[in-house]
């Protein structure tokens, strides 16, 4: 399955969460690959501390070939294509969106070909740019996280409508939500989700293991049964 990960403001928790969505699938025993389309502000390489040379932005200019770009890491099936940061947008670095597509999609056929992978995550970007709505029209699902934060959510609604429009499935996740407020803040986006026409994931609460984490480690390795870990696991089987 492919699928995306979106947020119309940045910061939301995207990175963090596909980080440690990867890390309990493959626990699992899943097939994991997280590609960071995020090529103006890639993150998923710090999260997991890889060492890499080669990135997603090579392959996109042609100067290496898919297996290039790919990094296993520990023991498991969980593998990364990372990218480095670069001014350019995906699709700018191609004649044609369909192209962009098209090299993308040969990328997640080769790398699927060699290791069968069973999900590919894609980190996006934040905002509505071409990159992000790329992953989108390739993805199977996309995930919107937003924040209870007013400016997140109008975007939220903007992002869903994308969505809708490429056909694709939006789902909705809210992150950082504050702990006492969390029974009425899940009534409100309830509703809120029903008129999106979006498919409801439910919350995660702000979470101090996770905050004061500063991206340095992976919860679901470290602390598998903090609050972030406990409610990350019950969205991923409505998920998957
Ligand atoms: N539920 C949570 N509780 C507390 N802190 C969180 C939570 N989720 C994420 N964070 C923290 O918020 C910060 C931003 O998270 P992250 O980098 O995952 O966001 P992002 O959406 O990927 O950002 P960007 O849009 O810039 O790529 C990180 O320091 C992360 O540890
Ligand atoms: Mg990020």
């Amino acid at each position: 399955m492919l699928l995306s990960f979106h947020s119309y403001k940045g910061g939301t928790g995207k990175t963090t969460f596909v980080g440690n969505l990867a890390v309990l699938l493959s626990m699992r025993g899943e097939r994991v690959c997280i590609i960071d389309t995020d090529v103006n502000g890639p993150g998923i390489h710090s999260l997991f501390n890889i060492k890499y040379e080669l990135t997603l932005v090579d392959f996109l200019q042609g100067t290496c070939r898919p297996s290039d770009v790919v990094y296993r890491y520990g023991n498991n099936e969980l593998y990364i294509v990372p990218s480095k940061a670069c001014e350019e947008d995906i699709i700018t670095m191609f004649d044609t969106p369909g192209e962009a597509r098209d090299k993308m999609l040969g990328l997640i056929n080769s790398i699927h070909k060699d290791l069968s992978i069973d999900h590919f995550l894609f980190d996006c970007s934040p905002g509505i740019n071409r990159s992000s709505l790329l992953a989108m029209n390739i993805a199977d699902r996309a995930t919107i996280i937003s924040t209870i934060d007013v400016q997140d959510i109008r975007g939220t609604y903007l992002l869903s409508s994308m969505a809708d429009k490429l056909g694709t499935r939006a789902y909705l996740l809210f992150n950082r939500t504050p702990y006492d407020k969390r029974k009425e803040i899940d009534e409100v986006v309830k509703d809120f989700s029903k008129k999106l026409g979006t498919r409801l994931m439910g919350s995660i609460c702000y979470d101090n293991s996770v905050a004061r984490a500063w991206s340095r480690k992976l919860v679901m390795e470290e602390e598998p049964d903090c609050d972030y870990c406990l409610q990350l696991k019950e969205i991923a089987d409505k998920l998957i």
